[in-house]
């Protein structure tokens, strides 16, 4: 492998910041780890979609560009597909939708890597990754061996794993194994925005490519395009708070937005927390909150990491002044 120095990841990162990496290498293969040199300070970048870089990032920088999409088993009504990290997201998806199998439909057009998938559990419009997932091989620096995990190995939550805990920055997720639905399909379109697009378009009996049609439809009518305004997606989670809470909170503003969860417990969208705080198509310097999603901060040209970061800031301090709640970033800050 290459190792480069002073190498720019402006065309790494989704938000386009002009970070410098000390040194820079991309994996092709397994191989490239194994041959690494011991090194204490490495990081990971998949598509660089959900992460806020600094200016400049010590240390070794790898790109996962592993590749590869395989079935390695197949029953009569699923098929067990193996790919490799570095493929990109979206393109599997249209891989399963070309090949007519179910599962991700709802997950089309999320930036990033299939490797860093299940680093923050993706999830939207009703289906998570961990709803799919069976199980993945990732490379352990402290180990230099490579190792399976199950599901549960994993732990994953809503945006969150063990890769975002007790193995943050430890690992390079090689192999994703993901179980696929042959037809016929039961897709799930119980988020309102599906339901709504597919009526509109006079689907009542939706294909797994209906359902994809209608989410990139839906994304693209709300989501920032990273070519064109730099971005991470949702910048912060939404918060889970107690339902005597939020009770509280709709006495003074009854339009609260929420979904129940078990525990007596409530999900507040934090776009509608940051937007009733007057941020949404806002803009601060360089930066802002981008006009369609209050959630999305966007870079608006040559922002640095620390300027977006120091905004975020701001953000959270006003929803946590307004609204008594603490907000927590989803993206990953390097
Ligand atoms: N809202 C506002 N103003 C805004 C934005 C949202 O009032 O500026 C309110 C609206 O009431 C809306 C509600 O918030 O009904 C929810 O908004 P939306 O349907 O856009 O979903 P979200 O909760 O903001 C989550 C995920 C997205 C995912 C969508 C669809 C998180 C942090 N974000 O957003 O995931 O695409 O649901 O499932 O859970 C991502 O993780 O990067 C991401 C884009």
């Amino acid at each position: 492998m290459t190792i480069l120095s002073n190498y720019s990841l402006e065309d790494c990162n989704t938000f386009g910041i002009a970070a410098k990496a000390e040194r820079f290498g991309i994996i092709q293969a397994e191989q490239d780890l194994f041959s690494l040199d011991f090194e204490d300070n490495i990081r990971v970048l998949g598509g660089g979609s959900n992460l806020l870089l600094p200016d400049s990032v010590e240390g070794l920088v790898l790109k996962n560009e592993i590749k590869g999409i395989e079935i390695v088993a197949e029953d009569d009504t699923s098929v067990l597909v193996e790919i490799g990290g570095g493929e990109n997201w979206h393109e599997f998806v249209m891989w399963a939708v070309e090949h007519n199998y179910g599962g991700v439909e709802n997950l089309s057009l999320i930036p990033g890597t299939v490797g860093a998938a299940p680093i923050q559990n993706i999830g939207a419009y009703g289906v998570e990754l961990k709803d799919i997932f069976e199980g993945l091989n990732a490379y352990l620096f402290d180990e230099f061996g490579e190792e399976a995990f199950t599901p549960e190995d994993c732990r994953f939550g809503y945006r969150d794993s063990i890769f975002k805990r007790e193995l943050k920055g430890k690992v390079c997720i090689t192999r994703v194994y993901l179980r696929l639905q042959k037809a016929p399909h039961k897709v799930n379109v119980s988020y309102g925005a599906i339901s709504k697009t597919l009526e509109e378009r006079g689907i009542s009996e939706p294909s797994i490519k209906d359902v994809s049609d209608a989410v990139i439809a839906i994304r693209q009518s709300k989501l920032p395009d990273p070519k064109e305004i730099g971005n991470s997606g949702s910048f912060f989670k939404n918060p889970e708070i107690p339902q005597a809470e939020f009770d509280a909170l709709l006495q003074k503003f009854p339009n609260a937005p929420s979904y129940p969860l078990p525990n007596e417990m409530v999900k507040v969208p934090a776009g509608w927390l940051i937007d009733q705080c007057g941020f949404k198509g806002v803009r601060y310097g360089n930066t802002g909150c981008y006009k369609n999603q209050a959630l999305v901060l966007v870079n608006y040209g040559g922002a640095t990491g620390k300027e977006v970061y120091d905004f975020s800031e701001k953000v959270l301090q006003t929803v946590l002044e307004k609204f008594g709640i603490q907000l927590e970033r989803e993206v990953n800050v390097w």
